[in-house]
């Protein structure tokens, strides 16, 4: 039996630039490019009831992947989902409290239920993102390279553990200096689920996958090895890395991580991502060799005006320098508050003042 390789797809900048290959311009796209800035999304949250109604359904949650895309010359979609889907899956009973950001019903904090957690069946509770994946693929149709995700594994205990977001994540701190063992133990499920969840998206179609430690960058320095980065490791490790003869990148992206690129580029990940308190250039210097870098915009500079904008991402794109390996990005996701007209003077900025730097 012949095995046919799928082509790559038309626009393949961004699986290029991860894999530090030469690319005719740098390619952008934005962590939630499909989110409440732009009214279509709105419309489509609207109908669809609520924000986890329509995570839950594929059609609903393919449109608003596309919705950006039709407006803004991305070089990548991103899954419509969250990472708080997996606890979901595992019984914590996720929910939206309007302007209150994610919570559960159901926080983990007694021994016992810490003991009983296990890591979900990614085709079971989780079989409407894998449907989503499909039929996103189907709907790209090859035009970009659709990316995965999840959150860390601490990322994710941060959310479980506190119940919802926090200022200074006193529960999940108070079990890590009193009861590592069970913070440990919850990490460990919390693996387990990461790397089953990426490996069943990559079997159903994503090209990429990314990592999200949003909040191992508020650890202690000590503890961000021991409980989140050491995790990540086994995660790149447990990840498939290539499918159909094509290299699955793997981007690590801790907010507040600056301080330890080096460790986090010694993961084993395709590419790093950078918040925007790096500066780019130290980062290239510091982690070039090894990884590509993505990032590293200031999500709020989206709120100066299309010429001030445009300085900035010059300013970037000039400071990673001429070369390979860059993938321009927020340094986090974009605000609700976004004037959707701004985000095209930034996307159509990178592509024009990275074209110009190769022509220099
Ligand atoms: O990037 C994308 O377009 C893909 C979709 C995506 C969402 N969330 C959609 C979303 C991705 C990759 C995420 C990741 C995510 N979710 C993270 C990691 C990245 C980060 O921001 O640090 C975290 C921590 C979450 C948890 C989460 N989900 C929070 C804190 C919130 C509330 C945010 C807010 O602004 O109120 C969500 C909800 C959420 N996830 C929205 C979207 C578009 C807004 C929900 C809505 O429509 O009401």
């Amino acid at each position: 039996m012949t095995m046919n390789k799928p082509t790559p797809p038309r626009n393949d900048t961004f699986l290029r630039a991860l894999m530090r290959q030469p690319t005719e311009h740098t390619p952008v796209w934005l962590m939630r490019q499909a989110g409440r800035y732009l009214p279509e999304y709105c419309e489509t949250r609207k109908r669809a009831g609520s924000f986890m109604q329509l995570c839950k359904n594929p059609q609903m949650a393919c449109e608003v992947t596309l919705q950006p895309l039709a407006r803004y010359e991305l070089d990548a979609a991103i899954l419509f989902s969250d990472i708080l889907t997996v606890p979901d899956a595992m019984g914590l009973g996720l929910y939206f409290a309007e302007g209150e950001g994610p919570k559960f019903e159901r926080p983990l904090r007694e021994e016992w239920a810490i003991r009983d957690l296990q890591a979900p069946d990614p085709y079971g509770h989780l079989k409407y993102v894998m449907d989503a994946v499909s039929e996103i693929r189907r709907a790209l149709d090859n035009s970009v390279p659709l990316i995965g995700f999840s959150g860390s594994p601490f990322t994710l205990a941060c959310y479980m553990i506190e119940g919802g977001a926090s200022d200074d994540y006193r529960t999940i701190k108070t079990m890590l200096y009193n009861r590592p063992d069970l913070l440990h133990h919850i990490l460990e499920v919390n693996t387990r689920a990461v790397i089953d969840y990426l490996n069943a998206q990559i079997e159903c179609g994503v090209q990429a996958v990314m990592i999200f430690d949003s909040w191992g960058g508020m650890l202690s320095h000590h503890a961000y090895r021991e409980f989140s980065l050491n995790y990540m490791n086994r995660i790149v490790a447990g990840l498939t890395r290539e499918k159909d003869g094509h290299r699955i990148p793997v981007i690590v992206f801790t907010k507040g991580g600056g301080q330890w690129l080096e460790d986090i580029a010694a993961s084993g990940c395709d590419a790093v991502g950078l918040d925007w308190t790096t500066d780019i250039a130290q980062a290239r210097a510091r982690i070039g060799d090894k990884v590509a870098l993505q990032g590293n915009f200031d999500p709020v500079g989206l709120f100066a005006s299309p010429e001030k904008i445009s300085q900035e991402v010059k300013r970037i794109v000039d400071a990673y320098g001429p070369g390979n390996g860059h993938v321009f990005n927020l340094g986090h996701g974009i605000s609700q508050f976004t004037p959707p007209e701004n985000v095209k003077a930034l996307v159509d900025a990178v592509h024009e003042h990275s074209r110009a730097l190769r022509k220099a």
